[in-house]
């Protein structure tokens, strides 16, 4: 084969439209596609396969032998492996729904040059999807505390923070598939995979965990690709002007469902769970959201007719605040979860402060009370500070409490009988546009309204091996760990602050 144009032509030649499905109403797209463009991939599978299995080699070989005899997992600092617990499962999620992104692509763009990006980068999410689950495995048999690895995959449909996770990469492959290749291409690899899988790891890295960066940054070699696909797929979108006005609206709407979850979520991790401080959130999301996202990729598409997201300021304005508010929740609500936390120290309060100037009068005192309440023979649940739980937005399935809750952005309105909450105003409006889009997504406490916190725990299989003590905890403290009969004391309700009563 001469060269890969040719090569392309010839791979169109064997393709064919089966007899026997109709293949309009797989997934139709209300985009008009050239069905010749540039190749974003610029390399044929063959050469892609054995690429890839070299990475993988590499990679696995490390976990097995090296890693594995510098008991590289035990080792790592606790307060970092235990959000490990949480992180995986939820990107794990992600990946599988890129999978499934890229497969919808391939089935709907004709286009040769355009599936063989698409193709490529499926099979890399199923070998991302394979590695996270790999990881998460490894840690279940070598992190000093592995309860709570074995079970995140389990509890991705009833824990709070796994569904709205779920929610935000669901938007790889619920709608038009050009709109699940701007979430998943444009907005969450090309913006957000960076901070993810590379500067993340210099935490994990700084916090003795070696194993974690072997994996993400194999995963990240692949992410470029996928980028370049979004790239490609947008010239190719913008290439037809029908296609504009609907464009913006999708990408407007992609961005914010990203930003929704992704910068709470990621800032918290961040910020909260390193032991050994380095960046914060704030810094990397100016340096690689601000600056390289929206200053050089989204200003080079403005030529194109394509603007800056709505929602761009906005979120810009609430990035300061976003990962200390969802990390406060997070701690509050700690016996929902699988995993434990680690209560900041007066040293890590003044690293917020200097990093987050008005930090500390905003959520010193919540830090304050939260210690004192980690200890069950105080008889105290941190959740039981707050007067109710939050409401969860609709849309995004995030407590609505954002960006603090003294300024929150809550609104609840009716809708066919029911009320709703919604997190911001964006998030209102894209519920407005498209309700029936939302409606069928039961939230979280819609799920477990009226349950006794006790309860709860025990049906979602919270327990360590001795039946008794909860995988999840306040603290690290392995001395005074809370138990099932501490929990059910509390008599404690999960109430759905929407119930009508
Ligand atoms: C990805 O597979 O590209 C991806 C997964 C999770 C979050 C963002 C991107
Ligand atoms: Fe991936
Ligand atoms: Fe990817």
């Amino acid at each position: 084969m001469r060269n890969l144009i040719e090569a392309h032509d010839r791979v169109k030649d064997f393709d064919w439209e089966p007899s026997y499905v109709d293949k309009r109403v797989w997934y139709p797209t209300k985009y008009k596609i050239p069905n010749k463009t540039k190749d974003p991939f610029r390399h044929l599978v063959r050469d892609y396969l054995s690429m890839e299995e070299e990475k993988d080699n590499r990679q696995y070989g490390s976990m097995e032998d090296a890693l594995s005899r510098a008991q590289a997992a035990s080792r790592a600092e606790p307060r970092w492996m235990e959000i490990m617990k949480a992180v995986l499962p939820i990107l794990n999620f992600g990946e599988y729904a890129a999978m499934k992104s890229t497969g919808q692509l391939i089935e709907t763009v004709a286009n040769a040059e355009l599936r063989q990006g698409y193709l490529a980068q499926m099979l890399d999410e199923v070998r991302h999807t394979h590695q996270e689950a790999y990881l998460t495995r490894y840690f279940a048999k070598h992190a000093a505390d592995p309860e709570g690895f074995a079970q995140g995959f389990k509890l991705r449909g009833t824990n709070l923070f796994n569904r709205a996770g779920r929610a935000a990469f669901e938007a790889f492959f619920v709608g038009d598939p050009i709109e699940g290749a701007l979430n998943l291409q444009v907005v969450a690899e090309t913006a957000y995979t960076n901070p993810i899988f590379v500067a993340l790891t210099e935490i994990a890295a700084s916090n003795g965990d070696q194993v974690t960066p072997s994996v993400f940054l194999s995963i990240q070699s692949d992410e470029s690709r996928h980028m370049a696909n979004g790239y490609s797929t947008l010239a190719a979108v913008v290439s037809n002007p029908d296609n504009l006005s609907a464009l913006q609206a999708d990408f407007d709407r992609a961005f914010w469902r990203q930003h929704a979850f992704i910068d709470p979520f990621v800032g918290a991790v961040w910020d909260y769970f390193q032991s050994n401080r380095t960046t914060c959130y704030l810094e990397k999301w100016r340096e690689w959201i601000e600056g390289d996202w929206i200053g050089s990729y989204i200003g080079r598409l403005s030529p194109f007719g394509l603007k800056v997201p709505s929602g761009y300021q906005a979120a810009s304005e609430r990035i300061p605040w976003l990962g200390h508010t969802a990390a406060m929740v997070a701690y509050a609500a700690w016996p929902l979860q699988f995993w434990r936390f680690d209560p900041l120290t007066p040293r890590d309060m003044d690293w917020f402060e200097r990093k987050y100037p008005g930090w500390n009068g905003h959520y010193g005192k919540f830090w304050e009370e939260y210690r004192r309440r980690c200890d069950p023979r105080n008889g105290a649940l941190a959740l039981s500070m707050f007067p109710s739980l939050p409401p969860l937005c609709r849309v995004c399935q995030m407590p609505c409490v954002f960006p603090r809750i003294d300024i929150s952005t809550c609104r609840i309105k009716e809708y066919a009988g029911k009320r709703h909450a919604f997190c911001s105003a964006s998030c209102e409006m894209f519920f407005d546009q498209q309700p029936q889009r939302y409606l069928g997504y039961t939230n979280y406490f819609e799920l477990f309204d009226g349950y006794d916190l006790a309860d709860f725990i025990v049906e979602n299989g919270l327990l360590r091996a001795d039946g008794k003590t909860l995988i999840a905890q306040p603290w690290l403290d392995q001395e005074r760990m809370w138990t099932i009969d501490d929990i059910r004391a509390m008599r404690y309700e999960i109430r759905d602050p929407l119930r009508n009563q």
